[in-house]
């Protein structure tokens, strides 16, 4: 395994909309391996594929309960329900923001070796899934914060 440099804002490749994952090899294991890596050593609590520069769709998230590794994800529900709290990005250093997401969301994706399955997060674990795979679609989070007067 090894530290990846996390891309930060202003590059354009964290603009991009990101392309399905195929293949499901030792290529897609190494790179999951160095996002964790890179996660873990940046204190986040995940991390999306383009932010090392990989143009493909997926990411880790850890927010304290396990690592997840998700592989083409899609939200599949979202409760009316919403929370409204501070977040922040590795490739925006030193800054949050107040974002509203929604309270619970259902991911479908699959695993590192593309078999599917399906989580469900709430609160923070929602959180980190809505912010991650929107990096997929090269939406950051700044995109949904309240604009200050
Ligand atoms: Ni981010």
């Amino acid at each position: 395994m090894a530290k990846r440099n996390i891309v930060k804002i202003g590059d354009d490749v964290l603009r991009k909309i990101c392309r399905t994952q195929l293949n499901f090899d030792e290529r897609l294991h190494q790179t999951l391996d160095d996002m964790k890596e890179t996660m873990y050593g940046a204190e986040g609590v995940g991390l999306a594929a383009p932010q090392i520069g990989v143009l493909r769709r997926y990411c880790v998230i850890d927010v304290g309960d396990g690592l997840i590794e998700l592989i083409n994800p899609v939200i599949t529900e979202k409760s009316e329900e919403v929370q409204t709290g501070n977040e922040g990005c590795l490739s925006i250093p030193d800054r949050s923001e107040i974002v509203t997401r929604p309270m619970k969301v259902t991911v479908r994706a699959q695993n590192r070796y593309g078999e599917n399955f399906t989580v469900t997060g709430e609160g923070l674990k929602a959180r980190a899934l809505c912010h991650e795979i929107d990096h997929l679609d090269g939406v950051l989070y700044i995109d949904h914060a309240k604009r200050r007067n």
